[in-house]
C-alpha cells in the first residue's frame, strides 16, 4: 500500500487502475481489505480505498473527528491530483462520505451511502458507544469485533458463510484498541448531516438492506426523499453488508451509478480527454 501523511500519522491506500476516479471508503471496525473481492469488478476504473486512520495500516490519530477524516480523504485525492471523484461510503465511511460532501461537494461527480445515513446519535446510541469504548478498554479489539461481526449480516448469509465472517473477524481484531475508541468517540459526536443531503448538487445512491440491524429501516427510508437526484435500491433478506451479501448486485448498482454521473457531468470527454 501507499502511504501519505495527515497530521502527522501515516495514512495508508491503495490505487489500482485507470479511468473514472471511485473511492471506497470502509466502516468501523473494517479496513480497505474488505473490498478485496468487491472491487475487481471496477476494472475499468481508477480505484482508491483507503484506510481510515487508526484502521488497516494507517496509524492512530487522537481526538479525530468525522470532518478531519473526511480532511483525510482530500489529502489522498490532492496527493493524486485527482479533481473529481465519485465517493462510496460503507456505513462510518458513509458519514465520512457526507462531511467530505458537506465542505468539497465540487470534488464529486456523486457520491454513494452504502448502508449509512446522515442522522446524529439518538442520546441512547451514544449511551451504546460509551459502553463500547469501555468493553475494549477492558477486554481490548478481539473480543469486541467478535461478537459485533455476526451483527452485521442477515442471519441467513451469516450462516452460510461462516468463512466470510471469520475474514471480517480475523481483520477487525487487529485494529488497535485505540483505534476502535477514537471512531467510537468520532461517531458518537458527529453532527446530523440531513443538510447535505438536502442541499446536495449532485446525485446520491443509497443502498439499503431491510434487515440491517445497524442501520434502522426508517433512518434507510427516510433519507432518500431528501436529495434532488437519488439512485435508491433497497434489498430484500440483506443485513448491513451488501457488498458480500448482495455482492454481484450491488456491483452492477455501483457501475450504473457511475455511468449515471457521467452523463450528468460528462467526465468521460474530461478523462479521455
Ligand atoms: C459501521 O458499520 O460503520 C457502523 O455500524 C456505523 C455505526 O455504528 O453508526
Amino acid at each position: 500500500m501507499r502511504t501519505i501523511q495527515f497530521n502527522q500519522a501515516n495514512i495508508a491506500y491503495e490505487i489500482q487502475g485507470m479511468g473514472t476516479p471511485l473511492v471506497f471508503i470502509h466502516g468501523f471496525g473494517e479496513d480497505s481489505r474488505m473490498w478485496n473481492e468487491f472491487i475487481p469488478y471496477f476494472h475499468d476504473h481508477m480505484v482508491i480505498r483507503i484506510d481510515l486512520p487508526g484502521f488497516g495500516q494507517s496509524d492512530v490519530l487522537d481526538g479525530i473527528g468525522i470532518e478531519d477524516m473526511a480532511g483525510v480523504i482530500k489529502t489522498v485525492l490532492d496527493a493524486l491530483n485527482i479533481k473529481k471523484c465519485i465517493l462510496i461510503g460503507h456505513s462510518m465511511g458513509g458519514y465520512v462520505t457526507l462531511a467530505f460532501a458537506k465542505k468539497y461537494e465540487s470534488r464529486l461527480f456523486g457520491y454513494g451511502l452504502f448502508h449509512s445515513h446522515p442522522y446524529a446519535d439518538t442520546a441512547e446510541k451514544k449511551e451504546g458507544r460509551n459502553k463500547g469504548i469501555e468493553f475494549i478498554s477492558n477486554y481490548g479489539s478481539a473480543l469486541f469485533i467478535k461478537q459485533m461481526i455476526p451483527t452485521l449480516f442477515a442471519s441467513k448469509y451469516a450462516k452460510n458463510n461462516p468463512h466470510e465472517l471469520d475474514k471480517m473477524s480475523f481483520f477487525g481484531s487487529q485494529i488497535p484498541p485505540q483505534g476502535l475508541i477514537n471512531a467510537l468517540k468520532a461517531m458518537r459526536d458527529r453532527p446530523d448531516n440531513s443538510s447535505v443531503l438536502e442541499q446536495s448538487g449532485v446525485p446520491v445512491l443509497f443502498i439499503i438492506g431491510k434487515e440491517d440491524a445497524a442501520v434502522p429501516l426508517d433512518y434507510s427510508l427516510d433519507q432518500t426523499h431528501l436529495p434532488k437526484i437519488a439512485d435508491i435500491h433497497i434489498f430484500e433478506k440483506t443485513g448491513h453488508m451488501g457488498m458480500f451479501e448482495q455482492k454481484k448486485a450491488t456491483q452492477q448498482i455501483i457501475a450504473d451509478f457511475i455511468e449515471f454521473c457521467g452523463k450528468l457531468d460528462n467526465y468521460k470527454k474530461i478523462i479521455i480527454g
